[in-house]
């Protein structure tokens, strides 16, 4: 009989999203005003715009942020040591120099409290990124950094529908950014959000992504096409079926590399229509990170993230932290024996991909690389039923 493999990530598409993108590859740019109205009631924003990846949304932030800056030779961007190696590609494309802070062992996240050793008046932007849904404090980051011309922006890609008292995280700065590009919490296939706390810069913003070219409309329909072929692989039965293929559009290599146009009249149909379910999908990424909490929290050899009692972390990949590298093998062993896939995802911090980041001597950001090694991510996603996290317990129970 063939074993149904659950996928890694991906928004349960329904058949009415279909219809709805291919209605908006048809529909006019007021589509996007629609859309932008949702979310800026959704995120409780004044301002949002939208753009083809998180990548070129954090692209366009440091623009307007060279912009603004008070001098010239404020050139730094401080971000964790573990964390997308993508975010690399907009600081370079920019002219400017990423700075990296280990990060919190208990967290996972930036370790605020060594990000004030980094600062100098080179210093543009602190950028806290929340990995996996992971809430990462930024209220101390404003403190820390308030008076001065530094300018807090966060990296929200994976973590959309994660909230610290109520607030969403991307939203707490002046400046913030989403993903919705597939694997993210929320997919329409590709896309970005710049998110702007307030109304101040919005123009300016405007301006360059009025800059950015549009797709051509048969690049638009070839989207469109993909979009159909993505609906069918995020679903457990074609996912098995198509696993051999989808494994080909699985990212394995480093990109070094992004494209910037603007976002298209069919992603915005498509995210409109997703939005009528947001809650929905956010809950059940919530609920099945408590539960997968409850499955690992205080086992011998595993380390899982400290989350603030006033959060609910809308998780992308459940993350944990295994001492013994068997017990991981042996672990993913079990959990794909019973048609669950986990992810090592990155599996090197930052100053090992790229060797000009490190130092010589002891490793200077030995929390980040500890986590690369040992990390194991659980699928957490909205169709991770009870009966699938039972399974996750007793392959955990047969391991540790
Ligand atoms: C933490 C983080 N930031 C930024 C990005 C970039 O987003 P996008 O893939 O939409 O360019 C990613 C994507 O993996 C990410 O995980």
């Amino acid at each position: 009989m063939l074993k149904l493999k659950m996928p890694t990530a991906g928004t349960p598409y329904i058949f009415s999203d279909i219809l709805h993108a291919k209605i908006g590859l048809f529909q006019s740019n007021r589509v996007f005003s629609k859309f932008r109205d949702i979310l800026k009631e959704y995120l409780n924003v004044e301002n949002l715009l939208f753009i083809n990846s998180g990548t070129t949304a954090n692209y366009i932030i440091y623009k307007v942020l060279k912009q603004i800056r008070k001098r010239v030779d404020q050139v730094e961007i401080i971000l964790p040591a573990y964390t997308a190696p993508s975010l690399l590609l907009p600081i370079e494309a920019e002219g400017l120099t990423p700075v990296l802070v280990d990060i919190d062992p208990s967290t996972f996240n930036l370790d605020i409290t060594k990000v004030a050793e980094k600062l100098n008046s080179k210093t543009l932007a602190v950028m806290p990124v929340h990995m996996f849904g992971l809430p990462c404090e930024v209220e101390s980051l404003l403190k820390l950094t308030d008076g001065s011309d530094i300018f807090i922006l966060e990296d929200g890609a994976s973590a959309l529908g994660t909230t610290v008292n109520k607030q969403h995280i991307g939203t707490t700065a002046p400046f913030g950014f989403y993903s919705l590009n597939r694997g993210k919490n929320v997919s329409t296939l590709a896309g970005g959000i710049v998110v702007l706390k307030n109304d101040d810069y919005s123009e300016l913003f405007q301006q360059y992504v009025n800059e950015l070219t549009t797709l051509h409309p048969l690049a638009q329909f070839i989207m469109f096409l993909k979009f159909i072929g993505l609906s069918l692989a995020v679903r457990p039965f074609t996912y098995t079926l198509m696993s051999p293929i989808v494994s080909k559009f699985k990212y394995t290599t480093l990109h070094s590399h992004f494209d910037s146009f603007k976002y298209t009249t069919m992603q915005a149909a498509l995210g409109i229509n997703i939005w009528k379910r947001i809650n929905d999908l956010t809950e059940r990424r919530i609920e099945n990170g408590k539960a997968l909490l409850n499955v690992f929290k205080n086992r011998n050899g595993i380390i899982t993230p400290v989350i603030p009692e006033d959060a609910e972390a809308a998780f992308n990949q459940f993350p944990i932290v295994i001492d013994d590298l068997k017990k991981r093998k042996r672990l993913q062993k079990e959990l794909l024996n019973q048609g669950i896939e986990t992810t090592l995802m990155y599996e090197k911090p930052l100053h090992h991909i790229f060797p000009e980041l490190n130092s010589p001597g002891d490793d200077p950001f030995p929390n980040a690389t500890y986590l690369a090694e040992h990390l194991l991510l659980i699928p957490p996603h909205a169709q991770i039923r009870c009966s699938t996290i039972n399974t996750i317990k007793e392959a955990v129970e047969a391991v540790f």
